[in-house]
């Protein structure tokens, strides 16, 4: 056995491990359960006590330089993908990863440009409940008993004083009720409509409600507010037009429209061919408003406006369908993850 374990050393002493596979060969051959340092290691259990001495000493150099040579080959010959990864970890010269912190939603961009466009001029900004009662949502703003909205077709009731308000006039009637004019806000929400999903409508949506009541507030200056706000959102050369309108809790009441951003109002299928768009309603507040609220309409005048966030959105980004806002499909929203 002494000779067996000599010419073993030599052999050892002797083999060159040149890659992975050889390393992984020579594990097989020497170490491994069923390898000749096993074998000869249940060789030695065998053989006269007198000879385990000196045999075991050599029997340890052997198991030794086999273990030795193996380490060494194995710094040299890890996998590379272990390999690269240790170094990485350690090498704390690299510049760091870049983690992707993704973006805001196109709703969410739009509502804030909107917010400081009004920050501009003074407005600050109020929120409301989504869950409302009639009186804030429909009798303060002077809903007649019977008007359509009131129906369950038109609005989520969830039971018959109470309902998901289905805009954002609500915080109006709120802010009225709880603040002394001069009041100069605007409020950002949800809100919620009975309404068949389609490319066009959603049962949600957001809108911006605004308001500003003091002495003498004049339709002239409902206008040069809207003016001001149009020109920051959409830029110099986009025209303005106000219709004649009607809602309830303003009197006189306008929509106002601007020219079709997407054909400059030459005509497309988006303006449907008339080269304007409406984005807004708007009017002077209501008396019977003011004095729901608590305001005296002999000292005080006012004027009101609300808008869709989604439409706004729509124009500004040429979206087509209401319904990709709300998909959560991310090759869409990564196109405004740099905005
Ligand atoms: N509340 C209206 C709607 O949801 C929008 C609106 C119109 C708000 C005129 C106003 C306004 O404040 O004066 O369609």
């Amino acid at each position: 056995m002494k000779e067996k374990l000599e010419e073993l050393q030599t052999k050892i002493e002797q083999t060159i491990i040149s890659s992975a596979e050889e390393l992984e060969q020579f594990r097989l051959t020497y170490l491994s359960r069923k390898g000749i340092l096993n074998d000869l290691f249940e060789e030695f259990k065998i053989i006269p006590n007198e000879t385990k001495k000196d045999l075991g000493k050599l029997m340890n150099a052997v198991k030794q330089d086999v273990q030795e040579k193996f380490n060494d080959a194995s710094v040299l010959f890890q996998t590379s993908a272990s390999h690269n990864k240790s170094n990485i970890q350690s090498d704390l010269t690299l510049p760091a990863e870049i983690e992707n912190i993704g973006g805001r939603h196109p709703l969410s961009l739009v509502e804030n440009e909107i917010v400081s466009i009004f920050n501009k001029i003074s407005f600050t900004i109020t929120e409301g409940p989504e869950i409302e009662d009639d009186w804030h949502n429909f009798s303060a703003l002077n809903f007649p008993e019977n008007h359509p909205a009131r129906d369950m077709q038109d609005t989520f009731f969830i039971d018959k004083e109470v309902a998901l308000r289905t805009h954002t006039s609500s915080v109006q009637v709120r802010l009225m009720e709880n603040q002394k004019p001069p009041l100069r806000a605007i409020m950002p929400g949800r809100v919620y409509r009975n309404e068949a999903v389609s490319a066009r409508a959603n049962c949600f949506f957001h809108q911006v409600e605004g308001i500003y009541i003091d002495k003498k507030v004049s339709f002239a200056d409902l206008k040069q507010t809207l003016y001001y706000f149009v020109k920051e959102m959409f830029g110099e050369d986009v025209k303005v037009r106000f219709r004649p309108s009607f809602f309830p809790f303003t009197e006189p009441s306008a929509e106002m429209d601007i020219s079709c951003l997407l054909c400059k109002g030459e005509g497309c299928n988006v303006c449907k061919y008339t080269g304007w768009v409406e984005i807004l309603g708007c009017g002077m507040i209501d008396p019977n408003v003011l004095e729901n609220c608590g305001i005296n309409p002999e000292e005080y005048s006012g004027f009101a406006f609300g808008m869709g966030i989604e439409r706004i959105a729509m124009l500004k980004y040429d979206v087509k369908d209401l319904r990709t806002y709300f998909t959560n499909d991310v090759s869409f929203l990564k196109q405004f993850s740099q905005l």
